[in-house]
């Protein structure tokens, strides 16, 4: 069951599509803020996402920039603070209870990092499996249920309950779970995250498996890099905001072989937006404020030498190099024309 997103507040312009036209999941300018007495956390702040229907995309970032918070959001467990969050046609922010309670039932399934979390512990494997079946009143529950433990290999533990199954069967149960009232999206935090590196990548390989048989479009956070170079795409939150994207692509050499391409990529949000990578950031010391240069086929970012804010404080008008302002490139090639004339 997938259904695409359409924003109607914001009208398409004529021979534009909408923004998050055609995708299941639409993230525009999301934003999260806790608070905790007089504490504000802003843990998401205008994080922007497409994920097309079908799609596998894999989430990384650090520690509490905001992993976790986007998937409680898309999961239906959480709600935005602003923006505007769309699942599979759901407005996430405008939900009412009943309406939650069967998208969370029948749209998103989620698997989470900690076992525990997935599973009641007093009923068998097969049991878990059928509960968000009965919950949803759906017929068949048992030959569904057996065909999920098929799906995932686990057909033989039916009878199992999760303390007398291996963490990697557990979490294999647990994707069973998830898709048990075929939702259209499949949201995993972690899911390997307790698990080695041999079943983490059995459990990748399972997600992968069900994302191209059965079409569910998957969203996994992830700390391991070989899950996230398993996938076409790698989304990177820094900071509460998608701050790059990484798509794999298969080439064929001349030779007939197939390599792997991988190319990174900024994310320009709907402002213009975007974050420089940190590195850029620290091998140039920007702060502050840029110079930006239009050039016919991209834009130059040049530290601003003039600035009374650059490291060591105000230079004066002739006091370092800092404080003369970099040559207009354009400037320069100009220079270098009228020499060679
Ligand atoms: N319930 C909450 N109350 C207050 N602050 C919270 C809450 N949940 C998360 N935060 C804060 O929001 C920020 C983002 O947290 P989040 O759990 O989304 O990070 P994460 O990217 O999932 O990190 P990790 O990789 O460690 O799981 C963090 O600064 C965190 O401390
Ligand atoms: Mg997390």
């Amino acid at each position: 069951m997938t259904a695409a997103v359409s924003f109607t507040n914001s009208p398409a312009r004529p021979g534009r599509p909408r923004f998050g036209e055609g995708a299941v999941i639409a993230c525009d300018n999301l934003v999260r803020i806790y608070k905790i007495a007089d504490l504000e956390v802003v843990a998401l702040q205008g994080l922007d996402l497409l994920v097309d229907p079908g799609e596998i995309v894999a989430i990384v970032g650090a520690s509490g920039s905001g992993k976790s918070t986007l998937l409680n959001i898309l999961g239906g467990l959480d709600q935005p603070s602003a923006g505007r969050a769309i699942v599979a046609g759901h407005d996430l922010g405008q939900m009412g209870r009943h309406e939650r309670t069967l998208y969370r039932r029948r749209i998103a399934g989620v698997i989470w990092q900690q076992t525990a979390r997935n599973l009641l512990p007093y009923l068998s494997a097969r049991e878990n499996i059928e509960l968000p079946m009965i919950l949803d009143g759906a017929r068949d529950r048992r030959r569904r249920a057996l065909d999920l433990l098929e799906r995932v290999g686990l057909r033989d533990r039916a009878g199992h309950r999760p303390d007398r199954l291996s963490g990697g069967e557990q979490q294999r149960i647990a994707v069973a779970v998830a898709l048990a009232n075929g939702p259209a999206v499949l949201l995993a935090d972690e899911p390997t995250g307790e698990l080695d590196s041999v079943t983490s990548a059995e459990i990748f390989a399972l997600l992968r498996q069900v994302n191209s048989d059965l079409g569910t479009t998957i969203v996994v956070v992830t700390h391991d890099a070989f899950v996230s170079e398993q996938v076409r795409r790698t989304v990177s939150i820094r900071d509460g905001r998608t701050a790059t994207e990484t798509v794999r692509r298969t080439e064929q050499t001349a030779e007939g072989e197939h390599r792997i391409i991988s190319e990174e990529f900024a994310v320009l949000d709907r402002a213009g937006r975007l974050q420089l990578p940190k590195a850029h950031v620290d091998a140039l010391s920007l702060r502050d404020r840029v110079r930006l240069r239009l050039e016919p086929d991209h834009v130059g970012v040049w530290p601003d030498r003039t600035s009374r804010h650059v490291a060591g404080g105000d230079p004066g008008p002739s006091s370092s190099a800092g404080a003369v302002p970099p040559p207009d490139p354009a400037e320069v090639i100009d220079a270098r024309e009228e020499d060679e004339r």
